[in-house]
């Protein structure tokens, strides 16, 4: 057997302190209100719900994750985070509409106590949002500096063992990688600066990374993925991941493609269209916003199929993706795919798929998963960024120079084997040959 990580044990309470508190978030939490008081189930939460096989098919060991690896209890958790408006978690969520109102009113009395602290906000990274709710400083400096008080105050009022941080806050323009990007020293001057290339999210990703803290980037815009910011998650100890959650029409996309691919059909278009009526929608509306969610979107089919391996197959695949703000529908996006195959000689095949989903409800438990398994990571000693994690995201952070791994089957298969790496247990490679030994 290899040894297993030494993993500190999950005692006391680890808080979850979210970027952001609108609809995913707010969903997030009210779920998981929802769930510790045992009148909703956790679907969609690995760490909830899934099992993993241990050693051989006839071992007959397939425990449920939750009691195979060390993780936080739900009735551990606290609930805190930052947002340009004053709604408490309740406020937020009726607003959002993605939870029926009987349930929210049920638990109103332990939602309402929830209210975000003053944001670090600046209207030039998310054109169509302005709000009141938020910090001054004289530099982002400063405004770092505010919010690593804000997280040390928390976890003391809260009596929290641990945090971690999650951005669930809007989708912030398109920026490329810079200068000021490249080192944290370069960063912190830039920070001291007001450099106009370091968006608050990084400030909050600087913050929490400051305190030793996980952070996970629930939104595609460039946060800290950045080579600065890296620096600072080894030297502080703390894991990283993102970003932009995989929900809805990207994750039908990993789900789809793979199997294309692995039966050698050719693909030559696929046209994704999207209506959507909440706040995010609402900011995807801006080009600059949709740029960032854009570049997302359309990095995952490319990795997947490799139209350079494959060029007769996937060579000329016209792949477009468009999002339109539809306030009708709120939070119950409904998005579109068209895909033009071909098989045998070439002949043209189309699959049409229209999912009416609820963004929301598929983002919630990616929330929890991603809360429990970066505490996991801190509490064995990982920093940097967590691969492992990407089987949650649209954009997995990976190492320079290493293609993103999309395929949702491979990134389930390198979570369940870092667990059990972390665990001292076999790694499962399907070869399967000792079940036919003499
Ligand atoms: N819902 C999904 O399935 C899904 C999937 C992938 C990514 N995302 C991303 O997750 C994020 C949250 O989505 P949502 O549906 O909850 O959106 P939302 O608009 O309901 O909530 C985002 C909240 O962030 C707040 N905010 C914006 N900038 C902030 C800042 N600097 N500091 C603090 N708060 C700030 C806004 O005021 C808003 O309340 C978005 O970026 C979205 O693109 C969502």
């Amino acid at each position: 057997m290899p040894d297993r990580l030494a993993i500190r044990p999950a005692q006391g309470k680890l808080g979850v302190l979210t970027p952001g508190m609108g609809a995913v978030s707010s969903t997030f939490v009210a779920g998981v209100e929802a769930v510790r008081r045992g009148l909703r189930l956790p679907i969609g939460s690995l760490t909830q719900m899934g099992h993993i096989r241990l050693g051989k098919r006839t071992d007959a060991r397939q425990p449920m994750i939750r009691n195979f690896v060390p993780l936080a209890e739900l009735g551990d958790l606290v609930f805190g985070g930052w947002d340009i408006f004053e709604d408490s978690v309740y406020e937020a969520a009726v607003k959002a509409g993605v939870l029926d109102r009987t349930l929210l009113d049920e638990l109103k009395e332990g939602l309402d106590g929830i209210r975000p602290m003053p944001a670090v906000f600046d209207n030039y990274y998310v054109k169509k949002l302005d709000g009141k709710h938020v910090k001054k400083g004289a530099n982002k400096m400063e405004l770092a500096e505010a919010l690593r008080e804000d997280m040390r105050n928390f976890r003391q009022e809260k009596g929290c063992d641990r945090l971690v941080v999650i951005w669930c806050g809007s989708t912030e323009i398109f920026l490329r990688r810079a200068e000021v990007h490249q080192s944290l020293a370069a960063f912190e001057k830039g920070l001291a600066d007001n450099h106009a290339d370091i968006a608050p999210s990084m400030v909050y990703a600087y913050a929490a990374l400051k305190e030793g803290l996980p952070y996970a980037n629930g939104a595609p815009n460039l946060s800290a993925d950045i080579p600065a910011l890296e620096e600072l998650a080894k030297k502080s100890g703390s894991p990283i991941c993102g970003k932009d959650f995989k929900t809805g029409q990207t994750l039908m996309k990993t789900i789809l493609s793979p199997g294309f691919k692995a039966r050698l059909l050719g693909i030559n278009g696929w046209f994704s269209t999207n209506i959507l009526g909440n706040r995010d929608g609402e900011v995807l509306d801006d080009p600059e916003s949709f740029k960032t969610k854009e570049e997302s979107k359309l990095g995952v089919l490319a990795t997947i199929l490799q139209p350079d391996l494959y060029p007769d197959l996937y060579g000329n695949l016209y792949h477009k993706v468009r999002i339109n703000y539809y306030p009708p529908r709120g939070d119950n996006k409904e998005g579109w795919d068209n895909i033009d195959i071909f098989g045998w000689l070439g002949m043209p095949m189309q699959i049409k798929v229209d999912f009416l989903c609820r963004d929301s409800i598929l983002a919630a438990p990616i929330v929890l998963d991603l809360a429990l398994f970066l505490d996991l990571a801190g509490r064995a000693g990982l920093s940097g960024i967590q691969e492992w994690l990407s089987f949650y995201f649209k954009s997995p952070i990976v190492a320079p120079g290493l293609y993103p791994e999309h395929d949702l089957f491979i990134q389930q298969t390198k979570l369940k084997n870092t667990l059990r790496w972390m665990m001292g247990e076999e790694q499962i490679t399907h070869l399967g040959r000792e079940y036919y030994e003499e």
